[in-house]
């Protein structure tokens, strides 16, 4: 311990001591001094979230933006969505997300688990191929298809629809459920699809 230090001045009989800190203090003190710094650091320079799922999130949508920046929005109409159903880089990114979100219920391959065949020419929903995005959307039978669109970018959705449109025609080997629906029309080509937008026909083309 060290020794008390008493000042040598004195008002009224009272004295004073004149002691150091002790060390713990000073220890707490400089703490506080680094872990400014690192507040500093963390919450205004680099800031992210004040929780690690708020951290995430923010990272998720800056990885979002970095990745459908470029693609502009997309639209659902079938131009779109065939262009994309060829385009294999996206699709393979759709393939994640069908697996991440889709599979449960349509299988890994969307030959369908309790949800419906996802590959044949029968469906419950669609009618023509922009309907795809509208179920995905929305969903249906009262929520039995989950509505994606809280939990989807918006482009994905329209990748989502591509990729089920793409799965049509795509025999899954072995079990997946019976045809459920009604039988539609073959999905139309890009050339009929643009053809018939050159024709200043607006709206023809998703018929
Ligand atoms: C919780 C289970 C479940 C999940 C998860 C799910 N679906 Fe579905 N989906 C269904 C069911 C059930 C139906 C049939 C709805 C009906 O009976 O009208 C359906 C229908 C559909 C249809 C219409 C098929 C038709 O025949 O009309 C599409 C397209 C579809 N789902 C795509 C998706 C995509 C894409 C995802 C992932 C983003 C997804 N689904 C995730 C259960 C699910």
């Amino acid at each position: 311990m060290p020794q008390d230090q008493l000042l040598d001045h004195e008002y009224d009989g009272i004295q004073e001591y004149d002691n150091p800190c002790p060390g713990w203090w000073h220890a707490i003190f400089w703490l506080t001094v680094v872990f400014s710094a690192a507040y500093f650091l963390f919450f205004h320079v680099g800031y992210n979230g004040w929780t690690v799922a708020e951290a995430w999130q923010t990272a998720a949508a800056e990885d979002q933006k970095k990745l459908f920046g470029t693609m502009g929005d997309l639209h659902n109409n079938p131009a779109t969505i065939l262009t994309y159903m060829d385009d294999t880089k996206w699709m393979n990114y759709a393939k994640n997300v069908f697996l991440a979100n889709c599979q449960s219920c349509h299988g890994p391959d969307g030959g369908g688990v309790v949800g419906p065949n996802l590959t044949d020419d029968y469906y419950k929903n669609v009618n023509k191929i922009t309907d795809i995005a509208e179920v995905v959307k929305n969903g249906a039978a009262g929520g039995s298809m989950p509505a994606w669109k809280t939990r989807l970018h918006p482009n994905e959705v329209i990748l989502m629809a591509a990729y089920v449109a793409r799965l049509r025609g795509k025999p899954v080997n072995g079990q997946c459920r019976p045809p459920e629906g009604k039988p539609i029309e073959r999905w139309p080509t890009l050339a009929e699809v643009t053809g018939a937008k050159s024709k200043a026909k607006p709206g023809g083309a998703s018929k």
